[in-house]
Parts: structure tokens; sequence; C-alpha cells
């Protein structure tokens, strides 16, 4: 494998995808991580990731000198260059004017770095040093008119650096750049893919559990079906599931996990019915963050009342993605919280149990993968991402039985008929939104005074940025009059065109 040192580029995730889609494995550390920690990963090649910093400024992160005598081979991307370059004896020097953008970068010699590639390169420049001076051993491997030292490399030691990034789209040969870095310089020979991560991974949860019990809260959702799919191939019934129905579900949700969970993978599936406890809380309650915390609280003492009839258990199972990892360890700051998301968060604290995390090195398109390795239906991998606190979060203002039944049939309308037009699996997230006003509306003679749904539907890659789905009028139009003609209490559909940001892709 090879690891890739973090110094808080926007990039580095992307060296790991490219990678991974290479079937090269490859894991994410902090910059500062010392070597025999990354020794223990056996890795057969480092990259240093870029970063915002200057090599220049006092806080810049730095590795730990004995990296370099690891004698692992090296490669680094624009800050991860400059400072293989500074590091070595070399010559950096700040410069005012940052280089941002596309650039064409001519080959200098030939180097097994850039074996299979045309002579000239499109490439993605994004750096303001620039390296001036070479320390020994480095050889010029490529120049664009603006830098010199576009690609630098010493074949002997095994240590390259490229000043453009070759894990953005806008460098289209770039692949080509970090497959030979791996294959041909680290000699990484290992394939990885979904049919090897499975088996390794059922191996190691029969490993890390031995005869003990897991337990596991699922939603139904991608993460959480995915991992205790895979927990239950690998220990079968020793995994015990909840799932507790908070009564703010989806229509159709909570049959579909009898029917695919329990019925179909014969899973050990409690499935507890909470609903009025969970409304009964919510009622008045029209502030979301509250009803965030109120649903969050209710829900982890529901399932700890669930869990301890089932006596002692020493393993909570959990969906965690790779970028929730990589987050907790990257060198920026966390970020603002705008909406407390994970709802479940408390969960394994309170429960002093060890956590099963088997999904803990994928990212989301890997875990869908995974999921249709293990035979998950397209309904369960395919489907769009739903909240944990549910319609509460849809039904904008206070919540009421009544108000989530009404939302359910618009919302059902509306899946119905994306489904039907083929528009589904082309978005991200498509929803409806109960709004806490009326308006008039005239049907048949008589005059209405009824709510209004919005329809919310957003295209976007992880949830962080989105923007509106341009959806075909006559399918709008067909959505808005099935509802008004079906749902009772409603008389008006309006459709959010906005952004995230400035909008978030849910109301509340
Ligand atoms: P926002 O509304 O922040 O949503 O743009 C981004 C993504 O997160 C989902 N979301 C939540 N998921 N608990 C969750 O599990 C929450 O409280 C929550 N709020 C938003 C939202 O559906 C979207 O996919």
């Amino acid at each position: 494998m090879i690891v890739i040192l973090d110094f808080g580029s926007q990039y580095t995730q992307l060296i790991a995808r490219r990678l991974r889609e290479l079937e090269v494995f490859c894991e994410i550390l902090p910059f500062s991580t010392p070597l025999a920690e990354i020794r223990r990963r056996n890795p057969t090649g480092l990259i240093l990731s870029g970063g915002p910093s200057s090599v220049h400024a006092a806080k810049s992160p730095r590795p730990h000198g004995e990296i370099l005598e690891s004698g692992l081979p090296i490669l680094g991307i624009c800050y991860g260059m400059q400072l293989l370059v500074q590091m070595h004896g070399g010559k950096v020097a700040a410069s005012k004017k940052r280089e941002f953008g596309h650039a064409r970068a001519r080959l200098q010699g030939k180097d097994p770095l850039f074996a299979g590639l045309s002579r000239t390169l499109d490439v993605w420049m994004s750096h303001g040093d620039k390296a001036l001076r070479l320390g020994n051993g480095f050889k010029v491997l490529a120049k664009t008119p603006s830098a010199p030292y576009a690609a630098i490399g010493d074949s002997k030691r095994k240590w390259y650096g490229v000043q453009f990034h070759p894990e953005v789209a806008h460098t289209p040969q770039g692949d080509k750049i970090l497959r030979n870095f791996a294959r041909r310089i680290c000699g990484d020979k290992r394939r990885w893919n979904m049919k090897g991560f499975l088996d390794e991974a059922v191996r190691d949860i029969r490993r890390q559990v031995g005869d003990k019990k897991v337990l596991c809260a699922l939603s139904g959702g991608v993460d959480s079906s995915v991992a205790a799919a895979l927990i239950h191939k690998a220990i079968g019934k020793k995994l015990h599931c909840i799932f507790v129905d908070h009564g703010l579900l989806r229509r159709g949700d909570k049959e579909r996990m009898n029917r695919i969970f329990k019925k179909g993978l014969g899973l050990n599936l409690k499935i507890d019915d909470a609903s009025r406890i969970f409304l009964t809380r919510l009622k008045s309650v029209a502030d979301p963050e509250r009803k965030r915390k109120i649903i969050g609280r209710t829900f982890i003492e529901v399932f700890e009342k669930d869990a301890k009839r089932l006596g002692k258990i020493d393993f909570l199972a959990q969906g965690t993605l790779y970028p929730d990892v990589i987050e907790s360890v990257s060198v920026h700051g966390p970020s603002v919280v705008i909406k407390s998301h994970h709802n479940v968060g408390g969960l394994p604290k309170r429960m002093r149990m060890k956590l099963v995390e088997p999904l803990r090195m994928l990212f989301k398109d890997e875990v869908r993968e995974l999921g249709r390795e293990l035979g998950l239906p397209e309904e369960v991998i395919g489907q769009h991402p739903f909240p944990g606190p549910g319609l509460a979060i849809r039904v904008l203002g206070s919540v009421t039985p009544e108000a989530v039944k009404t939302l359910q049939q618009a919302d059902w309308i509306m899946q119905e008929e994306l489904r039907n037009a083929g528009w589904y699996d082309k978005i991200w997230q498509a929803f409806a939104v109960l709004l806490p006003i009326k308006s008039v509306g005239v049907m048949g003679d008589a005059r209405t005074y009824e709510n209004a749904i919005a329809l919310r539907m957003v295209g976007s890659r992880d949830g962080m940025t989105a923007h509106w789905i341009h959806l075909p009028y006559n399918l709008l139009g067909r959505i808005s009059s099935r509802i008004v003609n079906e749902v009772r209490g409603v008389n008006r559909v309006v459709y959010d065109v906005n952004s995230k940001p400035p909008a978030t892709i849910e109301w509340e």
C-alpha cells in the first residue's frame, strides 16, 4: 500500500480516490505521523500531498525528517515537492504571484514516472512557492514555460516531485503518473478491489469479534445497511440489529426493512415501533435544533432499552466512512456547526462498547460497490440520503401526526413520478417539505385555504455543496397536480430553486 501524508490540500482525498481507482490500496495519514507508525502499515511508498502553506512560513506543516532516511520511494506533489527540495538541500523561493490553472509541460529525458505518456502534458498548477535550485541527485523531468522544475526526480533514491496536481481531472494523464509511481517505482503489485476487500473484511471482523456479540443500529440507509450485511456475512446470528421506528419515516420504509433485511437476508433484526414517544416529545416544538436534540436523545434512550434486553454485548457496529475518519485527523481545524447532524454520535461512549467499523477505509461509492458485492438490492444501494431525524425536519414548525401523514403522501407521489420518469437515479436527493403556511385556492367551485408543499431536488457529490435540478416542466406539472388532487389539505406546490450555499439542502 501507499501512505499519503496530508499537508492540508483540498485535493488530498482525490489522490486516494485516484489510487484506489487504479486498484492501488492507500491510506491518508496526518503529516506529523512518525515513521514507526507509517512502517506499521508496511507501505511500498509515500506521497506527500499539496497544502495551502508556504514552506517558508514559520508554522508550515513538516513531516518527521526521518522519512527521508526510510528508504521508501517518495512522490511530493506541489507543497510536498517543495518540502522534498528544501529538506534535501535545495532552495525554494517564495513568490508573490501564485501560478494557478492550466499549463503545458514538456518532458525532459526519460523516466519510469512518465512511461507511456506523451511528450507534452496538459497539467493543472496551483502553487505560490517555486523551486529555484535542486539538491544533489535531482534531475529535471519536465518544464513548463513558467516553471523550470515542473517535475523532478532522483531515480537512485526514488524520490520524485511534481509541481502540478496529477490527481485532478484537469491533468488528463495524471492517473498514469500515479500508476507509474505505485506500480513501477514502488513496485506495489497488490490489486485492491471489492472482492478482495470483502474477503479480508470478513476475516478481520471474525478476528476482532471472536465469539462475542455485535449490536448494530440499523437505519436502512446505505452505510448501516452495508455494514450490517457485511458483519452478518462474517458472524451470522451473532449480529443483533435494532431498527428504531421514530414515526418520521417515509411511506414504505418500515415495510422495506422487514422485507429486505429480516425476510430476505435473515438478519437478527428487532423493529421497534417507538413513534408514540417520539411524536409526544415533539409536540409543539418548532425549533429545528431542539427537534434534532429531542430525537437524538430519545433515539439513544429507546435503543439502549432495546439493547439491554439482549443481554451483555461487547461490540457496537458503526457505518463510519473514510471521509469522517480523515476529517478527524486532518490538519484543518473543525468547521463550524451549521446543523447538529450526527444524532447517534453519543451512542458508543454511553454504552461503553468497543467499535466495529468495517467501512472506515471506504468512500461512499466504494460502500455502494461493496453493497452490490454483498447482494443488497438496488433499492437499498441506490437510495437517496435520508436524514436521521427524518420527516421531523421536513414538516416545518411543529410536528403533528397528521402533518407527517400529509407529507408522507406528497413525498410518495413525488418519488413515484421521479422513478417512473427515470429521474430518480439522476438526482442526489429529492424530497417534499410541508410548509407551515396556508394559502387560498379554488377547487371545484369552492374556496380552499390549505397548506403548501415545497419540492426540493438537488444534485451533489457529497452533500457539502449542491445545485438545484432542472427538472422538465411537464414532470414538475404532473407531480404538482397529482399532489394537489390526491393529498388532502394541500392546495399548492412550489419548487425550490436554490443552491447550497447559500441555502442548505434540508429546509431545517
Ligand atoms: P444540509 O441540509 O446541511 O444537508 O445541506 C446535507 C446533507 O445532510 C443531511 N442532513 C442530515 N442527516 N441528520 C442526518 O443524519 C441530520 O440532522 C441531518 N440534517 C441534514 C441532508 O439530508 C443532506 O443529505
